[in-house]
């Protein structure tokens, strides 16, 4: 296994997501939990990841001298090299010209990590400072026109750094050089999907006995497969709950009746929409929306928890990424957005957790629920974020707005799945914005609103392009949602690629 040390990028459950594909564990540790860490799991390597800090400003994070001189393999990957370097005697510099996306790297050709490989190859960067002197042992091996030092070994040790990220889709040979620098090191391949179900089936079965399960259902494609998971392992004994927030779309609602139909499931649909959406009334700020709606939801869960007397555990369809920034494994990443979702549950409740797919990625879950027969259009559905379509109304959030989106919405979504482009993408929506402007209809002037089409390719949500849809389709959606929905009389597309934007708009 590999241990991932986090100094805060962006990017650092990329690269455990990554090394698990490539079929070795990885996990997610703090540079101050490392030493126990090491010791505790015994790596066979270690990975330092990237961070928005300067190794030499003041309070930058660091690491013990000792971890750095553990003798594992350890692969640095911009900051993690950055550091290195540093603590190892070489110069770290702002550079004078900050490096940010694609580049052309040119390699000797005498580096393990860029076997297979051809002599020039595009990497993707993001960085400000660089390494300007290396330290006594290590040599360059690779290059770029602004960075010469884009790949650097140890002679004798076996250290390896990059400036570059290999973790990120727009390095297209990044696997290749993380699968390099496993093979390189020897590291053992023991990291398999169908032992992993296996023995989590085994482990629930015993765990519940025969026991009651709440779970609480999102409509995403984690909890709908965490309730098919535990419904086929526990027949009878979970009581899966959803809870309408009023944000909804309406596909959102016919989640029970699918779960009924087909698996033979009774979901209980609560229905809160009236208290999220009179807390919300008025609120602009899109991180206080996401609060409430975060609280609120805890609130209204927790009261139907309490309701079912005998339950003595909560299955929750936990990822992975929600572990690690619950753990503050990243609180040296800078905060871009508060996610919730249902996996932050309190755990004062009185039941103990099940949480089988906590060490998992979604694109892991995607292929569980695969193999357990997931209806496809669940497995296949486009991720809505846990604060609903509060977070795609720009401004207030009233029934009226809420109304026009989720109407423009299911005509874009209709739309896709008949031109067969609903797969092809990663996420697509609409977004309403809080501007109006002046139209003609017929022989009459409209002043209405402005609504945005957003659709974007990406393999983890992490980074994400912009989707090249055809022009004539999308201007077959703006005439439906202009001809059909009252309140729009302009559509625009968002073509911002992640990062600098995001793919939600708030
Ligand atoms: P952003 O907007 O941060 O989104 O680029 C990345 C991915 O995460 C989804 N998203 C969320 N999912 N709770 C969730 O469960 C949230 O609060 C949340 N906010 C964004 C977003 O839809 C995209 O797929």
């Amino acid at each position: 296994m590999i241990l991932i040390i986090d100094f805060g990028s962006q990017y650092t459950k990329l690269i455990a997501r990554k090394i698990r594909q490539l079929g070795v564990y990885s996990l997610i540790v703090t540079p101050e939990s490392a030493p126990r860490e090491i010791k505790l799991h015994e790596p066979e390597a270690l990975i330092f990841s990237g961070g928005p800090a300067s190794v030499y400003a003041k309070g930058a994070p660091t690491i013990a001298q000792s971890v750095v001189d553990c003798g594992l393999p350890i692969l640095g990957i911009c900051y993690g090299l950055q550091l290195i370097c540093r603590m190892s005697g070489g110069l770290v510099e702002r550079s004078s010209h900050r490096e940010f996306g694609k580049a052309l790297l040119r390699h000797n050709g005498r580096s393990p990590l860029f076997r297979g490989l051809d002599r020039e190859e595009t990497v993707w960067m993001s960085h400000g400072d660089k390494v300007t002197a290396l330290p006594a042992g290590f040599r360059a091996v690779a290059g770029t026109a602004n960075c010469e030092n884009a790949a650097v070994v140890h002679d004798r040790k076996k250290i390896f750094g990059l400036q570059f990220h290999p973790e990120v889709v727009h390095t297209p040979c990044g696997a290749t050089v993380l699968s390099n620098f496993i093979k390189t090191n020897k590291i053992t391949l023991d990291w398999k999907l169908k032992d992993f179900i296996r023995e989590k089936q085994a482990l629930i079965k015993a765990q519940v006995g025969s026991g009651k399960v709440l779970l609480a259902l999102s409509g995403g494609v984690d909890s709908a497969t965490l309730a098919l998971f535990l419904h086929q392992i526990i027949p009878g004994q979970i009581i899966p709950v959803m809870v309408n927030t009023g944000l909804l779309r309406d596909e959102d609602h016919l989640m029970p009746d699918i779960f009924r139909k087909e698996y033979g499931l009774s979901v209980k649909f609560v229905d809160a929409s009236k208290v999220f959406l009179s807390r919300l009334s008025g609120v602009t700020d899109p991180e206080q929306k996401r609060k409430i709606i975060g609280h609120t939801f805890i609130e209204v869960f927790e009261k139907e928890a309490l309701r079912h007397k005998g339950v003595k555990f909560l299955a929750q369809g936990t990822l992975y990424p929600d572990v690690i920034e619950s753990a503050g494994g990243n609180k040296l990443a800078a905060k871009i957005k508060s996610h919730h979702n249902v996996g932050g549950l309190p755990e004062r409740l009185p039941f103990s957790l099940i949480e089988p797919f906590r060490e998992l990625f979604k694109d892991e879950v995607r292929v569980i629920a695969r193999k357990i027969g997931l209806l496809p259009e669940l497995v296949g559905r486009h991720p809505f974020p846990g604060p609903g379509l509060a977070v795609r109304i720009i401004g207030e959030i009233t029934e009226e707005r809420l109304a026009i989106l989720r109407k423009a919405d299911a005509i874009f979504i209709e739309e896709l799945k008949t031109r067969k482009l609903y797969n092809k993408v990663w996420q697509s929506f609409c977004v309403l914005l809080p501007v109006q402007s002046v139209g003609v209809m017929g022989d009459e002037r409209t002043y209405e609103s402005l609504l945005a089409l957003r659709s974007v390719g990406s393999v983890d949500g992490m980074t994400a392009e912009w989707s090249r849809l055809p022009l004539e389709f999308l201007a077959h959606v703006s005439s439906r949602i202009i001809n059909e929905v009252r309140g729009v009389n302009r559509v625009v597309y968002d073509i911002s690629s992640k990062p600098p934007s995001t793919i939600e708009w708030e």
